[in-house]
């Protein structure tokens, strides 16, 4: 039997290791004949070290090297040399030496993999990527952005470890939690007719572990929702979960703060300051128009209501009669852009129903566009001064519900930035939100709806608002944004069973579902429950900005799609008729949609 010990790695290999005897093994990456010398160019995941096959070596092996392909694995004993004066590679930290040989073993062949098996840049198609995702790791990029997660998770284990946090691992096989998104379930054949859900996120679990008397725990966690997929979601996700006893929202935000600049010195080397900046959800929205901003550029939204009221714009004046609301907000040096680039912004913000979209240019001291005149010259200063706009610049305005006016901007500032780039790679902004309403809307089921979830405590002082006016009641939440990203989100729970009941009572749980769903919840919390809070930080998203990346597939080893299957494993997938009848189940589909 070959002995497949290796004594150093492709990457380790230095200057002073010259005229070591060494064993290296690895995929031949590259494989170059020079008028008969060959180079070998082997590669682990550590990094790539050259070997040099020249002539005046044994004829066998000179030609079992010449025969090498590129992904074959294979196994070289040798002598560690220097590279001669001057042949030095100063891109490759192993660039000061190569080996030369004495035996030379082929581990394994491999077969033309679907395209080339290096970290540039090159774009390959992504579901070519996927359907072989072994070998896309093996590629390069995807490797290092593991290796990344890896070290964000040793950091924030450490961290919790140091605060006497106990890391508890909860059930997969669990019950459907209201997390707001649908549930994947899994039948049981013992029970038939039965199901468990996958948890949406372990939240019963933590609150009931505070119950337990286990007063500090987290959870680097397995989470599934059955939702729409974007770029910053996959049906299955991990979320570093925290909750704690007897603590203070500042408590718990503090102890994030120390687990992110953990997170960004071990992987980036970088000291993130801290504490980070905080607005309310009320503040949020009305500056950005959105509740999870990039703070990297400025340009917020300013809200006009009251100098449009006073103008004589039919546009603005019927929205606000309306009930709508006038924002605007200020491209700086906008005033070259032309009316078909602001023809096209008008097009971006009609997706979101926005009928159109006014401007106003300022060069010098004047402005020009076809609605100037109706505005008054104080009205104008007035704008000049609420905007701070400078010659050269470009307003822009949406009249609409305040929804479609903050969706609208909210779209295209991020829109405007990235193509005039003003977002500075590299920077990391930070935003604490809190103070969330209670509760929203729901149209669809003519109820309300929890904005976070129904565990979350209303604020001591709105109370009193949750039988008055429950939409204007105000949480103990607090969301956490990086760079635009949700990266976060948690909040102070309801320790007291008969607020709890109340809040129940309001999402029009039926007296069934209450009992049924949440009953031993209800029960648990009548037998001692210390006051709790906690979070959950989407460690994907996390390690999607550490790693400069706008596709969350690209930090998760086996990635679904965008319609949630697998393509390497052709997952989700038929199953046999036996296996149906075992679980008592029937499909009631003509056609089974294959991967
Ligand atoms: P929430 O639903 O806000 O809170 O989730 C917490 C964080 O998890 C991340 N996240 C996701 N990441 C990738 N793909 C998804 N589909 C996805 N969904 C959520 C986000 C989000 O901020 N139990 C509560 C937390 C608590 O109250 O303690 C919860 O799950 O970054
Ligand atoms: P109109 O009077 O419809 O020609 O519109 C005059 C200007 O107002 C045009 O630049 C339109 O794009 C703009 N406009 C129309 N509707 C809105 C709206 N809801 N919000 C902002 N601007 C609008």
């Amino acid at each position: 039997m070959f002995d497949f010990r290796r004594t150093h790695t492709c990457g380790e290999l230095r200057k002073n290791d010259a005229e070591q005897s060494v064993t290296l093994s690895g995929w031949v990456h590259r494989s170059r004949d020079l008028g008969g010398i060959t180079f070998i160019s082997l590669r682990d995941r550590y990094g790539m070290t050259q070997i040099i096959f020249d002539p005046n070596q044994d004829q066998k092996l000179q030609e079992l090297a010449s025969s090498l392909k590129n992904e074959w694995v294979v196994s070289v004993k040798g002598t560690v040399k220097l590279r001669a004066e001057g042949m030095s590679n100063k891109n490759m930290p192993t660039g000061d030496i190569e080996i030369l040989p004495e035996s030379l073993q082929v581990l394994s062949k491999a077969q033309v993999p679907p395209f080339v098996i290096n970290d540039d840049k090159t774009e390959v198609n992504e579901e070519l990527r996927l359907t072989y995702r072994y070998l896309d790791i093996r590629k390069g990029i995807i490797l290092e952005n593991l290796k990344i997660r890896h070290k964000a998770m040793l950091a924030i284990r450490n961290i919790l470890d140091t605060n006497d946090f106990l890391e508890v691992q909860t059930p997969i096989l669990s019950k459907s939690t209201p997390e707001g998104a649908r549930d994947y379930l899994v039948p049981s054949r013992i029970h038939p007719g039965s199901f468990y859900a996958l948890p949406q996120s372990p939240q019963l679990y933590k609150q009931l572990l505070m119950i337990g008397g286990l007063d500090r725990y987290y959870q680097i966690a397995p989470c599934f929702r059955d939702e729409d997929l974007r770029a910053e979601r996959q049906p299955e996700f991990t979320q570093v979960d925290i909750e704690m006893s007897f603590g203070t929202p500042d408590e718990i935000k503090s102890i994030t703060e120390n687990i992110l600049k953990g997170i960004f010195k071990a992987c980036l080397d970088l000291d993130i300051s801290a504490p980070f900046e905080e607005l309310s959800y009320e503040e949020c929205m009305e500056i950005y128009g959105t509740d999870k901003p990039d703070l990297r550029f400025g340009m917020p939204l300013v809200r006009i209501d009251d100098l449009a009221k006073q103008s004589d714009f039919s546009v603005f004046k019927s929205q606000l009669e309306a009930g709508g609301a006038i924002k605007g907000l200020c491209v700086k040096g906008g005033a070259e852009l032309s009316r078909k680039k602001i023809d096209e912004y008008t097009q971006i913000v009609s997706s979101f129903g926005l009928k159109g979209l006014a401007w106003m240019k300022k060069d010098d001291a004047v402005y020009t566009s076809s609605i100037v005149k109706f505005f008054s010259d104080s009205l104008l200063q007035q704008l000049t001064n609420r905007f701070e706009v400078e010659s050269g610049d470009l307003l822009l305005f949406a009249a609409s519900s305040e929804s479609c006016v903050n969706q609208s901007l909210d779209h295209l500032r991020r829109h405007i930035a990235r193509e005039r780039n003003l977002i500075t790679s590299g920077t990391y902004k930070f935003l604490w939100v809190t103070n969330f309403p209670l509760f929203e809307w729901d149209e669809e089921e003519n109820r309300l709806n929890s904005v976070h979830h129904p565990f979350t405590s209303p604020r001591h002082e709105d109370i009193e608002l949750l039988d008055q006016d429950p939409l204007k009641a105000k949480s103990y939440s607090y969301d956490i944004v990086l760079n635009g990203y949700e990266i976060g989100g948690g909040s102070q729970r309801i320790h007291d069973q008969k607020l709890q009941d109340k809040i129940f009572e309001k999402l029009k749980l039926s007296e069934n579902d209450l009992k049924e769903k949440m009953g031993f919840f209800l029960e648990a919390l009548k037998y001692g429950t210390p006051p709790h809070l906690g979070i959950a930080l989407g460690l994907d998203r996390i390690a999607m900005i550490l790693c400069d990346t706008e596709n969350i597939k690209d930090v998760i080893a086996f990635p679904k799609t965008l319609n949630a299957s697998d393509l390497m494993m052709k997952s989700p997938s038929a199953v046999t008729d036996g296996q149906l009848k075992e679980l008592f189940l029937k499909t009631d589909t003509q056609e089974i949609s294959l991967i």
